[in-house]
């Protein structure tokens, strides 16, 4: 009988929201916080899932899945199983027991690690192999079309393909990677609002929409092909009444968001880590304004952050309405940063955040027992 244990990494991204289902540039880093996977191989057709943070059992007979969303926290791993059997893997049956630390709907992207964890135990209980980007790209249209939200590609990416002491910073149009290391003698912190996130539930495909509507009114209008990747503000300057406001602002974000990332890499390269905390400064502001996804407990997390001594940035992370906001801190105030947060968070709106201390990991693994 064969078993495997997988680890599956969460992520936070340091700049660049809202951009992968847009041609753009993201810069996540894969964090120890992960999923664990423990999976076993059965002489049936019958996949059995158990999760430790939902109740009860849930089976579904291999030969007969079908596509399509259930709002149940099985439809990841119903999609995954789906699109690993359409892409012709030989999945056998299977138990997989689902825990680990990382914390669901905090935006440190559980849903990938969820996805990416068990596609691997069944890959690697298959004798299997399928490349990163490959497992990533299979990830993605899993969640596109069995759970209803249409995300980017940064999450699962950043899953199969993080590196330790790295970011990742990636261009989505063509998936190249480059690694980026991290500054020294500094910390990143991801603070939890305690608010969860709903992004499969509209607003975040909303925006995707938005983006969709305001980049083809462009090509229109420029008579070329391309997305919000693309546009440049004197583009948007022009075409702003053909636009009109909401549109105009999502894609204001999005170009400068673009641009935000490339000043982040050099000033991570000049190791001029205020012009760093500033560009995230920047980041949420224009999510916040432009793009409205954050929300006020995000906003108060990174007011109450900058008040803290050494933070050079804060901005939220991940999809938004919730979830974690992150902070740039010096090294030696990290300690009193996660205390001064976690107090005046509480003051201030009753609720006790949970504060991480993020450390950076590789990408996900399987070993077989
Ligand atoms: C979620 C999605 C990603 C990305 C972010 C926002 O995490 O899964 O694809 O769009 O939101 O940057």
């Amino acid at each position: 009988m064969k078993h495997v244990r997988v680890r599956a990494p969460g992520r936070v991204n340091l700049i660049g929201e809202h951009t992968d289902y847009n041609d753009g540039f993201v810069l996540p880093v894969s964090i120890a916080l992960h999923v664990r996977v423990d999976g076993s191989e059965r002489n049936d057709r019958a996949l059995v899932l158990r999760s430790s943070r939902f109740e009860g059992e849930r089976r579904f007979d291999l030969d007969a899945l079908e596509p399509g969303a259930r709002g149940d926290w099985s439809d990841y791993v119903r999609g995954i199983t789906y699109e690993l059997l359409r892409a012709g893997v030989k999945i056998r049956g299977a138990e997989l027991d689902v825990s680990g630390d990382l914390p669901v709907g905090a935006g440190l992207s559980s849903s990938a690690a969820f996805e990416i964890g068990c596609a691997l135990a069944l890959l690697t209980l298959a004798e299997a192999y399928m490349d990163p980007l490959e497992l990533a790209k299979l990830a993605q249209r899993s969640d596109n079309t069995h759970t209803g939200a249409h995300c980017g590609i940064m999450d699962q990416l950043a899953c199969t393909s993080g590196r330790r002491g790295s970011a990742l910073l990636l261009d989505t149009r063509d998936a190249t990677i480059e690694y980026v290391p991290l500054p020294k003698d500094t910390a990143i912190f991801a603070c939890n609002t305690m608010l969860r996130h709903e992004h499969a539930a509209g607003a975040y495909n909303e925006r995707r929409a938005e983006c969709r509507r305001a980049a083809e009114l462009l090509a229109q209008r420029f008579d070329r092909g391309g997305s919000l990747r693309d546009a440049t503000h004197t583009e948007l300057a022009e075409a702003r009444e053909r636009l009109g406001d909401v549109l105009y602002r999502r894609a204001r974000h999005v170009v400068s968001e673009n641009a935000r990332v490339q000043h982040f890499i050099r000033a991570l390269e000049a190791g001029d880590l205020e012009a760093a905390g500033a560009l995230m400064l920047d980041s949420h502001a224009s999510l916040r304004d432009d793009f409205a996804v954050s929300c006020s407990e995000l906003d108060l997390m990174v007011e109450l952050a900058m008040h803290c001594e050494g933070v050079y940035g804060a901005r939220m992370t991940g999809g938004g309405f919730g979830g974690c906001a992150i902070a740039l801190v010096a090294e030696e105030h990290a300690e009193e940063f996660r205390r001064r947060i976690e107090r005046e968070y509480r003051r201030a709106t009753g609720v006790t955040p949970d504060i991480y201390a993020i450390e950076s990991a590789g990408c996900a693994e399987a070993r077989a027992l």
